[in-house]
C-alpha cells in the first residue's frame, strides 16, 4: 500500500489568500496581468515560498519563475506548475491553484521523503490568459517550448496599444533574449488546475485526471456596412452591419449548441462604430472563440462558421473579414502519466473521474517537449473567469495530495 501523503491544509489556504492580495479586485476577484506591478509582487511572493522550501530559484528570459530541488540521480526534470496571470478580472484560483499545489506538493515530498532521485521543479509561468496581450497566449510555455517567433515581441500588442517588448523592459527583461527560456531537459510536466466547469460538482467529486485538452481557434470578425440615419433610412434599403453581426453571432453559437458537448463557441467581446443610438453602424467587430477536442471536428466547426458568415454578408450586402487571434491544436495527455495519476488517486483514497478539458492550458504547449497530464479540482457552481470563482480548501488539498503522490512515483 502506498504511503499516505499528508497535505497541510492551513498552508494551502494561506497561500491562496496570500496570492489573492496581489491584484485583489473586489471581495474575491483578482486583476493581475502579465508584467503589471501586481504580477511583479505575486512573483516575489512565490519566490519567497520557493526559497523557504529550500529550492534554488531562477527567472527565465520571459519572467517565469522556477524553483528547483536537485535530484540525486540527475537526468531530465519532473516539472509541475501553472500560470500566475489572470483574466481582467478573474478569480483567485485560475492558474495559481497549480502553482500553490505544486509548491506544497514538492515541499511535502522533501519533508516526508527527503531528496528525490529525479530533479523536481515548480514553475510559475508568466502568462497564459492573453488578457493583456490578445495574441500573447501561453507566452511563458511558448517561450520554454521555442514557440515564440522572432519579431513576436514587437507584434504582440496589448489591447491598449503598447508592445510586450516595452512591458518586458519595464520589469527588467530583455525582449531580445526570449530564446534563452527554451528548455530541452524536461521529462514530464503535470499541471493541477481548477476545472472551470460544472462537471465535477455535478458528480460530487473533488478531483479529475485529465486525458485530453481542447483545441482552440479565436477570431476577431469585422462586419462593415453603410452607416445611416436611424429614422429616415428605410429598413429594406439598409446594409446594416449590426443586423448582420447579430445573425452571425446567433448562428455560430446555436451551431455549437446544436452540435452538443464538447463543441463550444463564445462571443465575449463586441464593439460598434460609431456606437450611438441614432446611427446605423458603419462597422461591428466581435470575438469568436471556438473549441473542440477532436482534430477533425474542430476544423469542421470553424469551416461551418466561416461559410455561414460569408453567406449572411453576401445576402445582406455587407463586407465580412476576420483575423485569427489564436490557433492551438488539441492535446492528448500522455497515457502512461494519466494511468499513473489515476493509480495515485486510488492509492491515496481520493475519489476521482477522468475527463477532457474544455479550457486550454499551458500543458498543451509543454506537450511539445515533455510528457504531460493534468489534474482538475472542483469549481464551485462551475464558475471561472469571474471573481465568483471558488474552490474549497478541502478539494484543493485533495488535488495537491494526488499531485504529490504522482510526483513521488516519478521522482523517488
Ligand atoms: O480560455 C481558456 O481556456 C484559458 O483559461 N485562458
Ligand atoms: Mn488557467
Ligand atoms: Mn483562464
Amino acid at each position: 500500500m502506498a504511503t499516505q501523503i499528508t497535505i497541510d491544509r492551513a498552508l494551502v489556504e494561506k497561500y491562496i489568500l496570500d496570492l489573492a492580495r496581489h491584484g485583489a479586485h473586489g471581495e474575491t476577484g483578482v486583476w493581475r496581468t502579465v508584467y503589471s506591478p501586481e504580477w511583479v509582487a505575486a512573483q516575489a511572493e512565490i519566490e519567497g515560498w520557493m526559497r523557504s522550501a529550500g529550492m534554488t530559484v531562477h527567472r527565465d528570459a520571459v519572467g517565469s519563475l522556477w524553483g528547483r530541488i536537485e535530484g540525486t540521480e540527475g537526468g531530465k526534470s519532473i516539472v509541475t506548475g501553472s500560470h500566475v496571470d489572470s483574466q481582467r478580472p478573474g478569480g483567485r484560483y485560475d492558474g495559481v491553484m497549480g502553482i500553490i499545489a505544486g509548491m506544497i506538493a514538492v515541499k511535502t515530498l522533501v519533508e516526508q521523503f527527503g531528496t528525490p532521485k529525479r530533479t523536481l521543479e515548480v514553475v510559475s509561468l508568466c502568462e497564459e490568459e492573453s488578457s493583456r496581450f490578445p495574441t500573447a497566449g501561453f507566452w511563458g510555455s511558448r517561450a520554454i517550448t521555442g514557440g515564440i517567433k522572432p519579431g513576436d515581441v514587437d507584434t504582440t500588442i496589448e489591447w491598449e496599444g503598447g508592445s510586450i517588448s516595452d512591458a518586458m523592459r519595464e520589469v527588467g527583461l530583455d525582449p531580445a533574449q526570449t530564446d534563452e527560456a527554451i528548455r530541452d531537459d524536461i521529462e514530464a510536466f503535470i499541471e493541477l488546475h481548477i476545472e472551470q466547469g460544472p462537471l465535477l460538482e455535478q458528480q460530487g467529486l473533488p478531483v479529475a485526471v485529465v486525458s485530453a485538452i481542447n483545441g482552440i481557434r479565436t477570431y476577431i470578425v469585422e462586419v462593415s456596412g453603410v452607416s445611416n440615419h436611424a429614422g429616415a433610412f428605410p429598413m429594406d434599403m439598409r446594409s446594416d452591419p449590426m443586423a448582420g453581426a447579430a445573425e452571425m453571432i446567433s448562428g455560430a453559437i446555436s451551431t455549437a449548441h446544436r452540435w452538443g458537448r464538447p463543441a463550444v463557441t463564445t462571443v465575449g467581446r463586441i464593439s460598434a462604430e460609431p456606437n450611438y443610438p441614432a446611427i446605423v453602424p458603419d462597422r461591428v467587430v466581435f470575438s469568436l472563440d471556438n473549441r473542440h477536442p477532436d482534430p477533425v471536428k474542430r476544423k469542421l466547426l470553424y469551416e461551418t462558421h466561416e461559410a455561414m458568415m460569408k453567406e449572411i454578408a453576401a445576402r445582406r450586402g455587407l463586407e465580412v473579414s476576420w483575423t485569427i487571434r489564436s490557433e492551438h491544436a488539441p492535446c492528448q495527455c500522455d497515457p502512461e502519466i494519466v494511468r499513473m495519476l489515476q493509480e495515485a488517486a486510488r492509492e491515496q483514497g481520493v475519489p476521482f473521474t477522468t475527463m477532457t478539458s474544455g479550457a486550454v492550458h499551458d500543458s498543451q504547449q509543454m506537450a511539445k517537449i515533455a510528457k504531460v497530464a493534468m489534474l482538475f479540482v472542483q469549481s464551485k457552481d462551475g464558475r471561472s473567469h469571474t471573481p465568483a470563482e471558488f474552490t474549497s480548501v478541502e478539494h484543493a488539498s485533495l488535488g495537491t495530495q494526488v499531485l504529490a503522490a504522482g510526483l513521488h512515483k516519478l521522482a523517488y
